[in-house]
């Protein structure tokens, strides 16, 4: 016992003597390298394992771990009651270095906002920092460290479920988006106690995966990479984003997550990133699956000589990296540039100085983490209305009157599931406003609301399984039992005694999700006979849509009087749409992704690159590229959304028909509210290099601006280009400015636009 004591003493007098050596903590690297320096292999490879809470692992083995320091970070774990145990083991370790935890917080996290795709459709930069910045703060609050968001994947190929956790399709849009999220989410620096650390995901290319299918490969140029598909992450990494995930794609043969040019030559040497890197869930054991390892141990080997810093839900670098070590196959280097990045990634987070910042005292933890005084409702109404995009409005039926009776039927009008979108965080369906909720509030006592189903979301048993699949039981989607025939009678009789009807209509939020690739982008086959039982009522049909994709409407459009795509809108959805049924809200939002007319169009997006023979709207011909069989082009263009006043551009003018390199031109244009409301709208500007090294895109969104005028207000605004926005990679890889000619396009949406030309000398 004694000897023990003694022995006690002499550790404690030598970690003192190792602790009076370390260097300050303000000094990071030296502070990192120090603490690697007395790391065990053992130590080193934990800090490299990423854990997620599940079931399967009882929490008392999880600590047991994590005393041990065999874990570097957990996610899924959201409370500070439950993440505090987890840093007091780890403060109970050898070195006591911090745990990080973290989530994916992607568009909310207790207050769930408009899933990504909707956030895009408002173009409006502040709502969308708002939403980075609450979502840190709600998150931060419940101690959450860093969030595997944002999500830049362009995507252009909407049969791929994950499109509503995107941006859209284009590149400048969702560079700007992410630059912002960003920002917003790390609050300047992510060591503050209401930042979270962003880690920008999938990188690379994951939205372009083939025919749509969920985790599949992609193949693409080195230009159209560099052009369209990766600026998005660049600008997130620019904007000091802490890490990236890694994709679960391969990318011209080569898995992401063992792609030594896209993790060393490109993110680290040429964009000289020093961040985290994260692989996906699982993805390092996927290398076996994808051909590229032969086993386990294979795997392990690959990824981390690739460069994947972080095994997430890892069973392979815990297991295979001794041996690797051991045998020299995996060098010690190798092993501490990884721990080098987590240690730096904990370090940015604020860990170091207090591994207690986000998780605080226990007498300070929330009585109630579902308190409704916890969420943000009054943002999330704003930024939610602001995503409502107005597809289509005949004989201005919309906005509807406070008065008489109006029909709510669709299976989507009452679904405090669906409404919250792919990603719920911590949000809970209790506390979604619903649309019949929110238009029975907007109502009061004024009108008659009849409210009816309609039909289920689907009807196919087995595909409504496979969308529960992974749903707990609180989540699931239940069906009504009653025989269709019977839902849309009910339907009928509720609209036949109406003065209008509103539908709400679409896909369950699971069917635009991850794994939730689909063939076709119709809305469900008994949804459409809802919505042909309706029509044939003759009384004015309003469709309020929930998707989180493109969806093609061309016989929808037949059918209904006004459109209003909602997307999955969130906590305050309900309140929202009625907003802007009612007209208490003038709708603003912009497509932020092309609507095909059908499936067989796709992929379909604004700006494609020029080509030989293209398809002239309204002369078809042969010889050109279309289809013949159903009109060309989109059915609703990238950057078309309506209003209930109107907007009249004219005017278009270049400060100077010659821009030298160096300067900037000037592009001024007239801008007037000639309705009568007041209201919002998105002014876009387009450039087109008209002669190149190479095909350029037919256009390229440069600048927006969003602007509020009221009725009969006639603004002029001016939006300035320079050189830097003319660049493009040319077939050498290299970024230039190629002299020739310019068109400036500017538009309230992609197709409808006034031109100018100008010079780059
Ligand atoms: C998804 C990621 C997500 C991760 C953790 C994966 O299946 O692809 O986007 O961050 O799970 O939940």
């Amino acid at each position: 016992m004694k000897k023990l004591c003694l022995l006690g003493l002499a550790i404690g007098l030598i970690s003192q003597t190792v602790l009076a050596a370390a260097p300050p903590l303000q000094d990071k690297q030296a502070f990192i390298e120090h603490l690697i320096g007395q790391m065990s292999v053992e130590e080193k490879i934990g800090q490299l394992r990423l854990i997620s809470i599940s079931p399967e692992m009882p929490r008392e083995t999880i600590r047991e771990e994590i005393a041990a320091g065999r874990i570097g970070g957990t996610f899924n774990s959201i409370t500070r009651d439950e993440n505090r145990p987890m840093q007091d083991a780890a403060q109970r370790s050898r070195l006591k270095i911090p745990m990080f935890f973290a989530y994916d917080v992607i568009h909310g996290h207790r207050t769930i906002f408009p899933i990504s795709l909707g956030l895009a459709a408002t173009w409006d930069m502040d709502a969308i920092a708002k939403v980075g910045r609450i979502s840190a703060i709600e998150a931060a609050a419940d101690s959450i460290d860093m969030t595997f968001a944002p999500m830049v994947d362009i995507a252009r190929d909407p049969r791929w479920g994950r499109t509503s956790e995107g941006f859209g399709e284009d590149t400048y849009l969702t560079s700007r988006i992410s630059d912002v999220m960003v920002r917003s989410l790390q609050g300047g620096d992510p060591a503050k106690a209401d930042s979270i650390m962003a880690i920008v995901k999938h990188f690379a290319l994951y939205g372009a995966v083939e025919g749509g299918r969920d985790y599949n490969t992609v193949d693409m140029s080195p230009v159209k990479m560099y052009n369209d598909y990766l600026p998005p992450y660049r600008s997130g990494l620019d904007a000091g984003a802490g890490g990236v995930m890694v994709a679960l794609n391969s990318i011209n043969g080569v898995p992401a997550t063992s792609n030594t040019w896209l993790m060393n030559d490109l993110l680290r040497k040429e964009w000289g990133f020093k961040g985290v890197t994260i692989s996906d869930h699982g993805a390092i054991k996927e290398l076996i699956r994808h051909g590229v390892a032969r086993d386990g141990r294979g795997a392990a080997k690959l990824a981390i000589k690739a460069g994947i810093d972080m095994s997430m839900n890892d069973s392979l670098y815990g297991k295979e990296l001794p041996g690797l070590l051991a045998s020299g196959e995996v060098s010690q280097a190798e092993v501490d540039q990884a721990v080098r990045e987590v240690l730096g990634a904990k370090y940015d987070m604020g860990l170091f100085k207090d591994p207690y910042l986000r998780i605080g005292k226990a007498e300070d933890d929330p009585q109630d983490v579902y308190a409704p005084e916890r969420l943000h409702r009054e943002a999330a109404r704003d930024v939610a209305r602001r995503s409502l995009v107005l597809l289509e409005n005949r004989n201005q039926v919309l906005p509807l009157k406070k008065a008489g009776t109006i029909a709510l039927v669709g299976p989507l009008a009452d679904a405090p599931v669906d409404i919250m979108g792919s990603w719920e965080a911590a949000g809970r369906p209790q506390h979604s406003v619903t649309v019949r909720e929110g238009m029975r509030r907007a109502l009061g006592d004024q009108a008659r609301l009849v409210y009816a189903k309609g039909s289920n979301v689907i009807d196919d048993q087995v595909i409504v399984d496979y969308l529960n699949f992974f749903n707990s039981e609180a989540l699931r989607i239940v069906k009504d039992p009653r025989p269709p025939a019977v839902l849309i009678d009910e339907a009928v009789k509720a609209a036949e005694a109406a003065d209008v009807v509103v539908a709400v209509v679409g896909e369950s939020r699971g069917m635009s999700h991850e794994s939730s690739s689909r063939t076709t982008l119709e809305i469900p086959a008994n949804q459409r006979a809802l919505i042909k039982a309706l029509k044939a009522t003759g009384k004015p049909l309003v469709l309020v849509l929930m998707n989180g994709r493109p969806l093609s409407l061309a016989w929808e459009r037949e059918q209904a009087d006004a459109i209003l795509e909602t997307w999955f809108s969130g906590t305050e959805g309900g309140n929202a749409i009625a907003d802007v049924l009612f007209g208490d809200y003038n709708p603003s939002g912009k497509l932020a992704i092309t609507f095909p007319r059908s499936v067989g169009q796709i992929p379909l997006y604004y700006n494609h690159l020029s080509i030989g023979r293209p398809y002239t709207p309204g002369k078809p011909g042969n010889y050109t590229s279309q289809y013949f069989e159903e009109p060309n082009g989109p059915l609703y263009p990238f950057g078309h959304g309506l209003s209930y006043t109107r907007f009249e551009l004219s005017g278009l003018k270049l400060s100077t028909p010659e821009l030298k390199r160096g300067e900037t031109l000037q592009a001024e244009v007239n801008v007037k509210n000639t309705g009568q409301r007041d209201g919002e709208t998105v002014v876009q500007l387009y450039v087109q290099d008209v002669s190149a090294s190479m095909s350029r895109p037919i256009k390229e969104l440069k600048r927006f601006q969003k602007i509020m005028l009221k009725a009969g207000e006639a603004r002029t605004l001016t939006l300035a280009l320079g050189e830097d926005d003319l660049k493009f990679y040319n077939a050498q890889l290299q970024q230039v400015a190629e002299p020739g000619e310019f068109n400036v396009q500017v538009g309230l949406d992609s197709q409808t636009v006034q031109e100018q030309r100008f010079e780059l000398r």
